[in-house]
């Protein structure tokens, strides 16, 4: 079925045309605000709201121009609902239900963690049901078991800030720039992790829940008494709060498979670029005898095509929008 899907939930603007049935990405389009936000720090919810207005038509046409398609070959359309910044998300929807309805056509609202626990199934190699994911980004880190495209049910979430977030608030707090995680992630190779023992937060002895608040307090005071002497170890700082980051996410998702009996393991999200967390998953996953997924960065990062996947499962199991339909912050499965 060849879907047409628009994604808008932060600060990136993407389309992607899918043949569905065939798990065949035919386009994948993005559209960066990188350069709108990285004077701020961190993204700035209207400045990205305005850019996704003048954004979203070009993406589009480009998504159908790249795929060799138009709107006439479109059977369905698909927009990320929720979760994210509400301005953002009302763009990328309301220009889908409009869409649909001036066409005719099918329209879908996709929860953004559908596409991400899904994102693994546009590969080549791709898991079977039921495997255990962890979903890394900047607005969400949580774990959960995935039993068909359209069962999810949560296993551990964080309490406080995602893993993405942590590595952007520690950039911000290096003077780094924005997105943090590459930046942190690039320093930490020049760095020894094992310079700083900042705190890992392990919860209870069987929680698969995160927390990241305290290892960003440490970090910031490391950084506050290496000031005051004069010179802030920056590259060994980064090794060390990468690592435990790592340390935990790692450690916690193998806990969450070998709880389920799941024989699979699959990651997603903005943090999965992370080529430290992506080594020690499949050192571990391969220690523990469990296959390890991972998506390409593209389908990794926020990307239309994991929407366009999962909307059409959504349509499969019946979930239309309609014109009323509306955009939500939170999502039900977080
Ligand atoms: O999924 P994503 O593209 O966007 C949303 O969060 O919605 O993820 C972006 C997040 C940012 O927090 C960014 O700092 C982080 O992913 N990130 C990384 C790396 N590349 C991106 N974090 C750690 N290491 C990286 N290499």
């Amino acid at each position: 079925m060849l879907t047409l899907a628009i994604e808008s939930s932060c600060d990136d603007t993407a389309a992607a045309v899918v043949d569905t049935g065939l798990r065949r990405v035919l386009s994948n389009s993005i559209s960066s605000q990188n350069e709108v936000h990285t004077p701020f720090g961190g993204i700035v919810p209207e400045l990205a709201s305005r850019r996704h207005i003048e954004a979203v038509q070009p993406v589009v046409s480009r998504a159908l121009h790249e795929a060799g398609v138009t709107l006439d070959d479109i059977e369905l359309i698909a927009a990320t609902q929720g979760p994210g910044l509400v301005g953002s998300l009302l763009v990328g929807f309301t220009f889908a239900k409009a869409l649909a309805l001036v066409r005719g056509l099918p329209c879908v609202g996709v929860d953004h963690l559908a596409g991400h626990l899904l994102s693994c199934l546009l590969e080549e190699e791709m898991p079977e049901f039921p495997y255990t994911a962890l979903i890394v980004s900047g607005g969400t880190t949580a774990l959960f078991r995935v039993d068909s495209p359209t069962s999810f049910t949560r296993l551990g979430r964080t309490r406080d800030d995602a893993a993405g977030e942590a590595f952007d608030k520690v950039a911000k707090m290096l003077g780094l720039g924005y997105p943090g995680g590459p930046i942190i992630a690039e320093l930490a190779d020049k760095g020894n992790a094992k310079a700083f023992q900042f705190p890992r937060a392990w919860l209870d002895k069987t929680s698969l829940d995160f927390s990241f608040s305290g290892l960003k307090t440490a970090v910031r005071n490391a950084v506050e008494a290496a000031a005051q002497e004069g010179m802030v170890p920056i590259h060994d700082i980064c090794a060390s709060f990468q690592e435990a980051v790592v340390e935990v996410l790692v450690h916690k998702t193998i806990a969450a498979a070998r709880a389920n009996r799941h024989e699979q393991v699959v990651l997603g999200g903005g943090v999965a670029a992370n080529a430290c967390l992506r080594s020690r998953m499949q050192a571990e996953c391969e220690r523990a005898g469990i296959r390890f997924f991972l998506p390409s960065p593209i389908f990794c990062t926020d990307n239309a095509a994991m929407i366009a996947l999962a909307g059409y499962h959504a349509y499969l199991a019946g979930n239309l929008a309609g014109p009323d339909s509306d955009a939500y912050s939170r999502s039900p499965l977080h």
